[in-house]
């Protein structure tokens, strides 16, 4: 089923149409840079080579997760969220009322009390582990490596290394060491395929598969709005990524600072987390970017839309919809006089009739909107999805002078905690650390 942009409302008096002409006239740069990255390997997420390698791997490795009940994932960020989201759109079981399995836990934080909940509830010989690094070195996800793989091997004694599976880089990191010492199970992430840009790959797909999801028809979703950048570079001017590249950038150009990702769709909420994730990652650079700030229809309409609607005006929107959601059950022909318009109406009509108010007064509002409208909600239609919204990002990187693939500012975070939990090599963090900790505070109680 087609899915479609809708551009009718997306630019404004403010946000003049031709605000995109800087970036359109950069059309042939952009289609060279693309052609050379894409024939050298570097957009993975995009070519998708490591497709057919993955096939063969994953094929005969879910039917024999289904041994188990439980699959735990140790990951975070790109390493958590993509599975997330595809846990939460296509297999939502888990969180509604006589679920019977399988059952995945993903666990992305350090919080000890939410950590010891988990692990003093799972049953070791029930559970696979899925510990996810991509560098093999993330703190948080090796932190919970080593105290599960305690755990497992408390219970299982050797057969720990039957039950933990890795999904790391080919060949470098911490993490393949200790697959190779141990024996265990490993998939790859590919080369230039950075955390963000991964739930595709093994990273996401893993899991998937445990909850049954139709992996094959997320990559095909991905694959057929990938093909046409893959096989004609020179074509990107028509793509509908670039387009919304281009508006993006023209968005950050006139002031608009906030990027609302707001979705109709509500199974797939959760994909709101993943782009940001994406989003913020990816372009927050040098002073530059927009804030993407996600939002679930029709609930947030009760919370943060009022400052959507009536807050500064510094947002644009990408408004998520499908048509074909099912419509559910109807409201009874005795609904009180005063409720008599829903009467036989499908419980459905609200989030259609919903969304298009919403929209509406978005639109009215002022805030320059571009109507994604997905033609239905399966996984297929999902992996197009996201790769449209990563070529996107990575297109609207490219157009704003950033490296859309990585994420330097974060390091800094990460080194100073590092120091304070007394790794070695961090002198000047050390120092730095002590410097913070010594300057006077201004404590008030509350
Ligand atoms: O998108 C990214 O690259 C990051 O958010 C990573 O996914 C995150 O930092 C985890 O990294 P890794 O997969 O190396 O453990």
């Amino acid at each position: 089923m087609s899915h479609t942009l809708e551009w009718s409302r997306a630019y404004t008096a403010r946000l003049p149409e031709t605000a995109v002409a800087a970036c359109a006239a950069r059309t042939a740069e952009l289609a060279q840079r693309l052609a050379r990255e894409a024939a050298a390997g570097e957009l993975p997420f995009l070519t998708m080579p490591y497709r057919a390698r993955l096939e063969a791997e994953l094929t005969p490795l879910a039917p024999r997760l289904k041994a188990y009940k439980h699959m735990l994932v140790l990951g975070i960020g790109g390493s958590a969220l993509g599975a997330r989201a595809m846990q939460r759109a296509f297999a939502p079981g888990q969180d509604g009322p006589g679920h019977q399995g399988p059952w995945l836990w993903i666990a992305d934080n350090v919080c000890a009390q939410q950590f010891e909940a988990l692990l003093g509830k799972l049953e070791p010989a029930e559970t696979v582990v899925v510990c996810i690094s991509k560098s093999g070195g993330t703190i948080e996800t090796l932190a919970q490596y080593f105290l599960v793989r305690d755990w497992l091997r408390t219970a299982l004694g050797e057969g720990w290394r039957e039950q933990m599976i890795v999904i790391t880089d080919a060949r470098k990191g911490y993490l393949r060491e200790e697959a190779a010492q141990h024996g265990l199970a490993a998939l790859e992430v590919p080369d230039y395929l950075g955390g963000r840009y991964s739930a595709l790959s093994a990273v996401g797909l893993l899991p998937a598969a445990f909850l049954g999801i139709d992996w094959q028809a997320l990559l095909d979703g991905a694959a057929h709005v990938a093909r046409p950048l893959v096989e004609h570079p020179d074509s990107i001017g028509q793509h509908s990524s670039f387009a919304l590249a281009c508006w993006a950038k023209a968005l950050e150009d006139h002031g608009y600072s906030q990027l609302i990702f707001f979705c109709y769709i509500p199974q797939w909420a959760t994909y709101g987390p993943w782009f940001a994730q994406l989003w913020a990652e990816s372009l927050g650079k040098d002073g530059q970017g927009s804030m993407p700030v996600p939002a679930i229809g029709v609930t947030d309409q009760h919370s943060i839309n009022q400052m959507f609607l009536d807050g500064p005006r510094d947002k644009g929107c990408l408004f998520l919809t499908s048509r074909n959601q099912p419509q559910g059950r109807p409201f009874g022909m005795d609904l009180p006089e005063q409720w008599a318009w829903l009467r036989a109406k499908p419980f459905g009509s609200l989030l259609e009739a919903e969304a298009l108010g919403t929209r509406m007064a978005l639109c009215k509002s002022g805030v320059p909107l571009v109507h994604i409208e997905m033609g239905d909600t399966g996984p297929r239609a999902a992996g197009s999805l996201m790769m449209l919204l990563e070529a996107a990002t990575v297109f609207t990187g490219w157009l704003m002078g950033v490296n859309p693939l990585d994420q330097p500012a974060v390091e800094l975070g990460k080194r100073l905690a590092n120091a304070r939990l007394g790794a070695d090599g961090y002198p000047q963090e050390e120092a730095d650390l002590a410097a913070y900790l010594a300057a006077p505070q201004r404590k008030q109680g509350f």
